[in-house]
């Protein structure tokens, strides 16, 4: 059975998980029925979402769809009847995860994933009670979910290939990495080797070997560091020198049979508890949970920006989300571009082309309540970003050491834009000739056709290697011609 194409999201469960999926799915244009047991959670998942937005505003500046609607109820099948995919995020128990998935499995039609975020549990017990239990699977993510891309994929027994793939798809769609465990095994792979760091910790702070602060640091100063781009394989692969793992298995090896690590977890006594909790508030040093998760988030989101620039890990995955968010707009812009075109070659003009339609997001909002500077310059750009792929300045092109530089942008603001206010943009091509582009856009809001602010835009071409001015590729030229005929 094929599954659903995911439009709107259920979650089971909105603590901090719910609220962590319910952030990153509306961010990118999901809709969110969120259901919990407790109706006070509807607060508490307003408040997750809100909070979350400040890092997620800054993750990408690529153009996004209408941001997603939440809606709570405290009536789990109403949420299952009404939803593309669950997400299931309830406590950790097995019994009450069976029963209430297998509650939902009643409700929800056989073609809507039910996706599980246990850290441990198998899919193959979950899925026992099931209607449709092919539908089932284990989608383990990682707190904060809104920014950490990783998502573990399991199948128990009974998945369907069918349901993991629509589950794959929908996860890259809302951002993320998904990693297919090719067998279930406690745990998944993550929480095993997060695991056996931790009890290492526990030994060694039971044994008053380290403090807790101490066993951070022996991390982030030195391996925390590499791993955010290399795991640990690929990492002791270049320790081993030119004939890497290989060597570095022959050199190392040998330490493995002695007794560094231990296999069992220590006792879990008062006194071990007591260290650890005043071990992590000497290092939380009277910051708040709250102020230490903002610190967090800030430099989550500049990690996966400097990854980006070297294609790597999370920065991969979110430059694969930019991609296809570029992509996604500028093929909503190709219609009125390539009617355009036709036009032209009638003889006829088509006037400013509507080339770009958004909304103004809540994080694009300055302290007036009105729609921010900097944020014009991003929607601005986005209509010329769709303008120059439709006319061939696209992935290729650029990599082939060519591109249209930015030499002068004038913004004209005349109308305010406030939040959630549907905005589109229209643009004209002034002028053309072989190493130049002008461009002439307007923003306006859909209520009233009042024009907002306009920008004029000259680019000039480049030969990115050489840093210089230089002709542009003759089809690209043409194109803008036929665009400025079009747009006359
Ligand atoms: N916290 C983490 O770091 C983390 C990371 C990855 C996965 N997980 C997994 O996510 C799941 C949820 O963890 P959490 O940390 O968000 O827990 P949590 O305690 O913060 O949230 C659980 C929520 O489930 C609700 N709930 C309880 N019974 C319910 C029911 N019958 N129907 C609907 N809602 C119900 C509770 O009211 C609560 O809001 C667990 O399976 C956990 O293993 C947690």
């Amino acid at each position: 059975m094929s599954m659903r194409q995911v439009r709107t999201l259920g979650l089971l469960g909105t603590g901090v998980i719910g609220g962590g999926w319910a952030a990153r799915a509306l961010h990118f244009g999901i809709d969110v029925v969120a259901a919990d047991v407790k109706p006070e959670m509807e607060e508490w998942i307003r408040g997750a979402v809100a909070n979350a937005e400040g890092a997620l505003a800054r993750l990408t500046f690529a153009p996004l769809p209408p941001k997603g609607k939440l809606s709570f109820t405290t009536d789990l099948d109403a949420m299952a009847r009404q939803v593309d995919f669950i997400q299931e995020n309830i406590p950790e128990q097995l019994e009450l995860k069976q029963r209430v998935l297998a509650g939902v499995s009643r409700q929800a039609p056989a073609d809507v994933v039910i996706a599980s975020s246990t850290s441990g549990l198998m899919p193959s017990d979950l899925q026992r009670d099931l209607l449709a239990p092919e539908r089932l699977l284990v989608g383990h993510p990682f707190n904060p979910v809104y920014l950490l891309p990783l998502v573990e994929l399991v199948g128990g027994r009974q998945t369907s290939a069918a349901a993991l793939e629509a589950a794959a798809r929908f996860y890259t769609f809302i951002g993320m990495h998904p990693l297919k465990v090719r067998r279930e095994v406690p745990g998944h792979l993550t929480d095993r080797l997060q695991e056996a760091l931790w009890r290492e910790i526990l030994h060694m702070v039971n044994e008053d070997v380290a403090t807790t602060g101490e066993l951070d640091d022996s991390i982030v100063y030195g391996p925390g560091l590499r791993w955010a781009g290399m795991g640990t394989n690929l990492i002791y692969h270049l320790a081993g020198g030119e004939t890497g793992m290989r060597h570095m298995l022959r050199q190392f090896g040998p330490c493995l049979k002695w007794p560094w690590t231990k296999l069992e977890a220590p006792e879990l006594t008062e006194g071990l508890i007591d260290k650890m909790v005043a071990g992590t508030q000497a290092q939380a040093a009277g910051r708040s949970i709250r102020e230490l998760e903002r610190l967090r988030d800030d430099y989550l989101v500049a990690i996966q920006q400097v990854l980006r620039e070297y294609d790597i890990g999370a920065g991969a995955t979110l430059r694969a989300l930019e991609e296809r968010l570029y992509a996604a707009a500028a093929a909503a812009a190709r219609a009125p571009l390539e009617g355009a075109v036709a036009q032209a070659a009638a003889g006829r003009s088509s006037g400013a082309l509507r080339l770009l339609e958004t909304r103004v997001r809540p994080e694009w909002i300055d302290y007036h309540g009105h729609m921010t500077d900097f944020r014009y310059l991003q929607v601005f750009g986005d209509a010329t970003d769709a303008l120059l792929r439709y006319v061939g300045v696209d992935d290729g092109y650029r990599s082939s050491g060519r591109a249209l530089y930015t030499v002068e942008t004038r913004v004209t603001h005349k109308a305010e834009a406030r939040v959630g206010e549907p905005l589109y943009v229209t643009s004209r091509v002034l002028e053309v000739d072989d190493k130049r582009v002008r461009l002439l856009h307007e923003l306006r809001r859909a209520r009233d056709e009042a024009l907002v602010a306009s920008a004029e835009q000259v680019y000039v071409h480049v030969s990115t290697a050489a840093g210089k001015a230089a002709p542009m590729a003759g089809a690209i030229r043409e194109r803008l011609a036929q665009l400025q005929a079009a747009t006359r």
